[in-house]
Formats: C-alpha cells, structure tokens, sequence
C-alpha cells in the first residue's frame, strides 16, 4: 500500500534560497495536501494501529474558518467515523483538544466530542491532562493551562507497551524496609508510569521545534504515544497533520507514518523535518527531558 500511494511531488527549496530539489518521498511515509475524507477513504480498513490527532477547535486560527458548533460537530463526526473503520482492532485513538471559546464562555471540546467516539462503542482508557506553562494571560477568568488527550481503544485487548514511557523514579534507591522483599529497591528500576498528567512545554516561539504552524504539537508528546500504544512497523495517522509533528514521532521510531493537511505550506514544511529527520539534522526536545525550573 505505501509503495503504491507512495507521493512524489518536486519540490524546491526557493524560500530558502536553495536551489535543491527535493523529492516529497519516504518509504514508510504517505502524506498528502489533501482534505481528511479524501485521503482516509483511500485507505483500508483496520490499517491503524494509532490514529493520533489535533482538529481545529473552531476558534478562528489562520488554518480554520470559525463556524457554528453543530457544524463543528457534524464535520468532525465524519472524520471520526472513517478514523474507527481505519481503527486496527487492538489500535487506539488518541483525540488532542481544548476549549472553543464563544464571547468569553468556553466550551471544552473533550465533552463536546465524547459521544462521538462511544456512538461507536470505543472504550476510554485515559483522558491525559497535558499542561503547559505558557499561554494566554486572562483577565476574566483563570489562565488555561491545560488541554486533554482522549485516548479510546476499539476493545479491552489493545496494545499497551508501558516499559518504553516509563519516567525516572523520584526515589530510585528506595527499599522496602519490612516484610519479605526487605531491602530490595520497592520501585521498578526502569522507572515509573508516566500518569495520565503530562507536563510538557507547549511549542512557542523559544521551542526547538518552533515551525509557522500557530498551534504544533510537541514531538516528545507523539512518541510517548506511539511507543505505548504501537509496535515496530505498525502504522500512525494523523489526519489533521500540520507540520508532521505525528509523523516524525511515527518515523522516528520505526513506524509508518500517514498523514494529511489542507494547506501546501505546512505539507511542504512537513516534508522538510522529514529530510531533516533522516539526515539526522532535525532538533527535537527529548521526550523525557524535565521542564526547566529557574528555581532549581
Ligand atoms: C491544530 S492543527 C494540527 C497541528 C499538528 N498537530 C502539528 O503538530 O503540526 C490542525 C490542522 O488541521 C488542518 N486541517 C483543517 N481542516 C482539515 C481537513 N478537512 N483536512 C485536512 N487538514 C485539515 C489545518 O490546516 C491545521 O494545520
């Protein structure tokens, strides 16, 4: 399938005053300028094991038109249902958003979007918190700080590698001071669960990974996804791509990545991290690094 789908586009570096051409191909990459439907329904069913994502949140971004909230939900309906025939069955769905604001009330779209997915008998393993520290300062309401990651399976036998995610103990050396196990370390010596709270810096513009998308994921928040909740050579889509952030985490580990955008200039960007990421030139924070604490 990769092969055959498989998008050769020239593509030339002028904005960067190189007169490289570049061919927009990876063996183990599909991505396309294209509407969602379109390039979902070119793919089989259950062909999934990750489908990872980040949709508009209908708040007027460079990328999106604001529109009413019943055609938000119409239209993210359909992408939903063709991410569940494209669900692998042990394969999960993992659903990034926030708030739609309206004239100051906010609508979190984690609650808007829920029946979506169990109209369709997912099953809701997690809703991470992932928080940030910075954005917005409000001065009507508390600052957000946080958005959430739905992560839903197609059933109760899903793939679930925790040893990879695993985060450094606070007390690695601790022992148990009683009992049979006297004296051994009480803490797995690989680290612990990372949680269903993830802090991790929201991508502005001090970031390594800072592209022009307005709203890019952090790659560290990918991987640690992909790596629990899919095997080598397994496949990751993210239909609303942007800049490829998914992709990278995808390809970064050994997985096929598919994905798709409406708009050339972030595909085109996509493709550049791509080549960088290959050439071993990309600058990715790590996924486990700790936030930086100036007090520390
Ligand atoms: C929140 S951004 C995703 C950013 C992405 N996570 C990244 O790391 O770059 C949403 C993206 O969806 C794209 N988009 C909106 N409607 C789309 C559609 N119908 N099909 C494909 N892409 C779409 C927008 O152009 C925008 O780049």
């Amino acid at each position: 399938m990769m092969q055959d789908n498989a998008i050769a586009v020239l593509h030339t570096d002028d904005d960067r005053g190189s007169d490289v051409h570049r061919l927009q191909r990876d063996c183990n990459a599909e991505i396309a300028c294209e509407d969602n439907l379109k390039f979902m329904r070119r793919l089989p069913d259950e062909s999934m094991s990750l489908i990872v994502t980040s949709p508009p949140y209908n708040i007027g971004k460079a990328y999106e038109k604001r529109t009413s909230q019943d055609k938000y939900v119409e239209d993210q309906a359909a992408c939903i249902a063709e991410a569940v025939r494209l669900l692998a069955p042990k394969g999960s769905i993992c659903w990034q958003v926030g708030n739609h604001i309206d004239s100051g009330e906010i609508f979190p779209l984690d609650i808007l979007l829920y029946p979506l997915f169990k109209n369709h008998g997912l099953q809701l393993r997690n809703r991470i918190v992932w928080t940030f520290g910075h954005g917005l300062h409000c001065q009507k309401r508390f600052s957000g700080r946080h958005e959430t990651i739905l992560w839903f399976t197609k059933s109760e036998d899903y793939t679930f590698n925790l040893d990879p995610v695993r985060i450094p103990s606070k007390y690695p050396n601790k022992k148990h001071f009683k009992g049979p196990n006297k004296g051994e370390l009480s803490s797995n010596p690989l680290g612990k669960n990372p949680s269903d709270v993830w802090d991790i810096p929201n991508v502005k513009s001090n970031h390594v990974e800072k592209t022009d998308h307005p709203c890019q994921f952090p790659i560290g928040l990918v991987e640690r996804l992909v790596l629990a909740l899919t095997n080598e050579g397994e496949s990751v889509l993210d239909p609303y791509l942007g800049v490829g952030s998914s992709a990278i985490a995808a390809l970064k580990h050994g997985r096929h990545a598919y994905g798709c955008d409406l708009d050339r200039a972030y595909i085109d960007i996509a493709w550049r991290r791509i080549h960088e990421l290959r050439a071993g030139t990309l600058r990715t924070r790590p996924m486990n690094k700790p936030v930086y604490d100036p007090k520390a």
